[in-house]
């Protein structure tokens, strides 16, 4: 399984970072079976992944749809990739409410792939109702992600599903694992069209929206995810200590 951990803008001091860091280290030394990537806030990646030799990994909460030059602000892949960063979140909700449209996500993850991080991509709708019609949005989010990639690119891109209105509530308001079950089952469905075979059962998908101790293992058990995409779980030391123990 594989846990990635969203610190979001919740870490504002490196030596907090450090602690989190180290305290991840510790948990897949022991835990076997859990692979752990920690995405911090950008100024954090370097000082944490330099020298790394354990087997946590880093991803940037974002990247750039520029290809860089004189653009005051914007991180873009490459800077990443030096910093030390194997992954990119593309698309998270929060960055689309900011204006990332489906065509900008598009850009993000050619720039992502181009620069050897892997993409994790995120996708969900902002509410369910009763006649299905919530699953057309999410089928648009999958195409016009993965429509302009080659087949071998498709094969690198991890699925987070994260329905908002899952995010950043409490377990108990997250999604119910027989709805993550049907949903999980048609994100491989329209998957199925980009990659032959068996490509879509082999592509990583991931869970995030409120994963906490008291979720997270319902959610596993039940579902046919290879994982989970934390927020505020993965920023406070005990229940990301949980949630790791939870899946090994
Ligand atoms: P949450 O965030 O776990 O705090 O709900 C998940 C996410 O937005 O990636």
């Amino acid at each position: 399984m594989l846990l990635v951990a969203n610190w979001k803008a919740y870490v504002d001091d490196l030596a907090r970072a450090r602690e989190l860091f180290s305290l991840a280290k510790r948990l897949v030394r022991k835990e076997s079976g859990v692979r752990v990537v920690l995405a911090p806030p950008a100024p954090f990646l370097s000082a944490l992944a330099s020298g790394n030799t354990s087997s946590v990994l880093f991803a940037a909460q974002d990247i750039s749809a520029t290809t860089g030059g004189a653009q005051t602000g914007e991180v873009i892949a490459g800077a990443y990739a030096s910093a030390g960063a194997a992954y990119a979140i593309i698309g998270h909700s929060e960055r689309r409410a900011q204006g990332d449209t489906n065509a900008i996500v598009a850009e993000k993850l050619s720039r992502s792939l181009a620069q050897g991080l892997l993409p994790i991509l995120c996708i969900g709708e902002h509410e369910r109702d009763s006649d299905g019609h919530y699953l057309a949005g999410v089928r648009e989010q999958l195409t016009t992600a993965f429509a302009p990639l080659t087949l071998k690119e498709r094969k690198k891109i991890i699925v987070a599903y994260e329905p908002l209105w899952a995010i950043n509530k409490s377990a108990d308001q997250s999604i119910r694992p027989s709805d993550l079950t049907e949903m999980v089952l048609y994100l491989r469905k329209v998957l199925g069209e980009f990659l032959p075979g068996k490509g879509a059962s082999h592509v990583l998908v991931l869970y995030g929206g409120s994963v906490e101790p008291g979720n997270e293992r319902g959610l596993a058990a039940s579902s046919q995810i290879d994982g989970f995409l934390v927020g505020h779980a993965s920023v406070d030391s005990t229940t990301f200590a949980q949630l790791v123990r939870e899946l090994a």
